[in-house]
């Protein structure tokens, strides 16, 4: 039920915040301890590197995740599209473990994949909000996102939950092996800080309302660039944009743009820039101030800590390892508001279906 809400996709970004309160109790203990499956825990030790198969925003979802995932458990992870990897498999390392992430558990690109691993005998986890979903039954593993149904065709509190749900896993990996970083990381806590500064964002409507009305009103394309991280956070925001407001929106590595798509900006091309990380946030700017020379209509999505003077959009701090669960969220609203303002229905945009279950 959407209640006093004109949309589902606006209920469900407002959620964000309380799913991630909900993962942190349904995945600790008494003592406070991360907690998953014991024989889960013991067939990823037992793995050499894991494949995370997905589609769509879940597969940015597992893009966001990998850097995470390596840090904690130390783990290699590579992150596949399900489409691609199901009829053109690279070579696989001895142990693999699959991890599909699914929103619906139903999305039929991926259970080709999962048909095939399993036919190869391989281990697998389902990440999915849908208890009793077709993906959840015939793998080897579930974990579920604990985020309530999702209505809005537009992916939001999935994409969240399916980082935390995997920084949880992670966590729960590399503590049982004994990584410094996982020891060191106090999950409950930060998801908890991550939690309330994803609050602040959902909070900031109004002014990334003007915002979209002032760069994506009337515009044909838009660019989000952002580099490692936030390169993965771009993908999704400019997934969000393009689905529901039908402006053709790319993300794109902040630095590759120079390489030949910088030819597509002309004056007025709105390209906004997601920084989060010191070590490339200069880089970032430069790119920003390049296009900017070519008549680009720039706008800034920052953290405090590297933030200037201009910058529009003020992004809290937090652990760096769940930066995308916060600086997705102005990409979703931003998203959300240029729907509306241009007319369309943002829960159920033009030629697609919440699940998609033909390959
Ligand atoms: C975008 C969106 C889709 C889905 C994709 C996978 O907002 O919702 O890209 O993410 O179809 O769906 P699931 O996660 O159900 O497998």
């Amino acid at each position: 039920e959407k209640g006093t809400y004109p949309y589902y996709m606006l209920k469900e970004i407002d959620e964000q915040p309380a799913t991630m309160r909900r993962i942190i109790s349904e995945y600790t203990d008494e003592t406070g301890a991360v907690a998953v499956d014991q024989e889960l825990l013991t067939s990823l030790l037992a793995s050499d590197r894991i494949y995370i198969i997905a589609c769509g925003t879940s597969y940015h979802a597992g893009l966001a995740s990998k850097q995470i995932i390596e840090q904690l458990s130390q783990i290699p992870v590579e992150a596949h599209l399900s489409s691609e990897f199901g009829y053109n498999m690279p070579l696989l390392s001895q142990k693999p473990f699959f991890i599909f992430l699914s929103q619906s558990g139903e999305t039929a690109d991926s259970r080709q994949v999962l048909v095939k691993t399993s036919e190869m005998g391989y281990p697998s986890l389902t990440i999915t909000n849908v208890a009793g979903s077709t993906l959840s039954r015939e793998a080897t593993y579930t974990m579920l996102l604990h985020a309530g149904p999702e209505i809005a065709v537009a992916s939001t509190k999935a994409y969240t939950a399916q980082i935390a749900v995997l920084t949880v896993l992670a966590k729960a990996v590399g503590e049982a092996k004994d990584v410094l970083s996982a020891k060191s990381f106090d999950l409950p806590m930060e998801l908890g800080i991550a939690a309330n500064a994803m609050d602040v964002m959902i909070n900031e409507k109004e002014l990334i309302s003007q915002l979209a009305i002032d760069y994506l009103s009337t515009t044909r394309n838009a660019f989000y660039i952002g580099r490692s991280e936030d390169y993965y956070v771009s993908m999704e925001a400019a997934l969000k944009l393009k689905e529901i407001s039908y402006i053709q929106a790319e993300g794109f590595a902040a630095g590759e743009l120079k390489h030949g798509t910088i030819a597509l900006v002309e004056d007025g091309t709105p390209v906004i820039g997601i920084i989060t990380e010191a070590v490339t946030a200069p880089h970032t700017r430069g790119n920003l101030r390049e296009v900017e020379s070519r008549g680009a209509h720039t706008l800034v999505i920052v953290s405090e800590e590297l933030s200037k003077e201009g910058d529009q959009i003020i992004l809290p701090v937090v652990h760096q390892f769940l930066r995308p669960l916060v600086s997705v969220i102005p990409g979703q609203l931003i998203a959300y508001f240029a729907t509306l303002e241009r007319g369309y229905d943002v829960d159920k945009p033009r030629n697609l279906a919440k699940s998609v279950t033909v390959e």
